[in-house]
């Protein structure tokens, strides 16, 4: 079967077949199939979709193309859960989360991804952390794992190996907002880690690959159905990307603001608000609390006992991270030689942000890729980023730039100004940054207390 009429197939709008998603799906794996053939199958696909059956098939090749963890082998003592984003800009949880969780009694393999698109990466922020080594072998993993609770890391060689291939081919051709393709891009690596419980953030919002709540329950709705294809049960809940997730975005900057968070010195609302929706839901469908004020206390005395936050210490320094990288932040943090504020051309409250544009503004920086395999400068990005509703003038700044140059700096000091639409009456319809959970079963707004 020509790869080439697989891609035309799809181009014309016709199902594939398993066999021809398994052909494709193999060549990719053993490198039969070309970058310019995966470029131009992401295409037919984001143009012309793919039925449930199309997208199970591509999700199931794509987790044969590595090997399936069978956590059981490891007698781990407690449940292997985990929570996937969508990705967006200043999505820094995934570093609270896993740790909090392990705290709480629950296994995290966290098989996470690199900036994609607008939006950065769980892998490209760790790996801000001098000698984490963000890609052990699987034995290294299951020690990390069993002794610490557990592991961010990225995709090895060994768990879905091909979405490595096709996601970094996605992430530079604008093929990235495509239902199948992020369904079975996330749900591979998940499958793969042997999970028994998933939480999904689907992010939704302009800084979000769907932007609409439309768009972003249609995604819901194809990662659960093909999930519970899969037996992995799973839940959803929709949050909020029309602003960028806490107050930082760029690499090391937003390990700065994790460390903040768990250790107490400052924890954003809004991202705290994320971080509780997200992790309740995961001891919930883990078994790991009975209901929402059971998850609450066990999450809140994590936090306030500093256990969280040891755990993350651990987990970096069990990966080759420094020792002491929780104490001493500063002096392995890479930082900017240029810091500085943006001011609003006029003051107002801010009404709209295009935070898409804030995210592809960090690309410019350095910190974020323009072409595949491109080094990123961790230091570069954003902090201080003013939020929906906050009022800025002459002394409140929109945000502070942290560049490698003062020509980089400057050069997108008016494209920030742009991204930010003020006006006189403070906006009254910010929408809530965590929106709705979603069940297999349908849509509830219920978030508990
Ligand atoms: N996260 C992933 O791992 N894959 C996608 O396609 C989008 C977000």
């Amino acid at each position: 079967m020509l790869v080439k009429e697989i891609i035309r197939r799809k181009r014309d709008g016709e199902k594939l077949s398993r066999r021809e998603i398994d052909t494709l799906i193999e060549g990719v794996s053993d490198g039969a199939v070309s970058r310019e053939q995966v470029s131009a199958f992401c295409m037919a696909v984001y143009f012309q979709n793919m039925t449930p059956r199309e997208i199970s098939d591509l999700t199931d090749a794509m987790v044969r193309s590595g090997q399936r963890i069978d956590w059981q082998k490891h007698d781990l003592g407690g449940p292997v859960v985990d929570k996937h984003s969508t990705g967006g800009v200043g999505d820094k949880v995934s570093l609270m989360l896993a740790p909090m969780i392990a705290a709480c009694g629950g296994f995290v393999p966290m098989i996470s991804g690199r900036g994609l698109g607008h939006s950065g990466g769980t892998l490209d922020k760790m790996e801000a952390i001098p000698g984490y080594n963000a890609t052990p072998d699987l034995d290294t993993l299951y020690q990390v794992v069993g002794d610490i609770g557990c592991a961010i890391i990225g995709q090895t060689a060994e768990l879905a190996p091909v979405d490595r291939v096709i996601y970094s081919v996605r992430d530079v051709t604008a093929t990235v907002e495509s239902v199948p393709l992020i369904t079975a891009s996330i749900l591979s690596k998940k499958i793969s880690a042997g999970l028994d419980a998933l939480v999904m953030d689907i992010k939704v919002g302009v800084g979000a690959f769907m932007a609409t709540e439309g768009e972003a329950e249609t995604l819901a709705s194809s990662i659960l159905r093909t999930a519970e294809e899969s037996h992995l049960p799973t839940r959803a809940v929709l949050t909020s990307m029309d602003e960028v997730l806490g107050r930082s975005a760029g690499n090391a900057l937003e390990v700065r603001e994790v460390l903040d968070y768990l250790s107490g010195r400052t924890r954003d609302p809004r991202l705290h608000e994320v971080v509780m929706a997200l992790t309740t839901e995961m001891l919930l469908l883990a078994g790991l609390a009975a209901d929402h004020a059971e998850a609450g206390r066990k999450l809140t005395s994590v936090l306030e006992n500093g256990r969280a936050l040891e755990i993350f210490a651990a987990m970096i320094a069990a990966l080759g991270g420094p020792k002491d990288f929780v104490e001493r932040p500063d002096r392995y943090l890479a930082q900017a030689p240029v810091i500085r504020p943006v001011f609003a051309p006029a003051s107002g409250y801010i009404s709209a942000i295009d935070v898409r544009a804030m995210g592809n503004m960090i690309i410019r920086l350095g910190g974020g890729r323009a072409v595949p395999g491109q080094s990123l400068d961790m230091a570069v990005g954003f902090t201080d980023v003013a939020r929906l509703g906050e009022y800025v003038d002459s002394e409140r700044p929109i945000a502070i730039i942290h560049a490698r140059t003062d020509d980089d700096a400057a050069g997108i000091v008016a494209d920030i100004q742009n991204s930010y639409h003020l006006s006189d009456e403070a906006p009254q319809d910010i929408p809530a940054v965590v929106r709705k959970r979603i069940t297999p079963d349908g849509c509830s707004d219920n978030l508990g207390p």
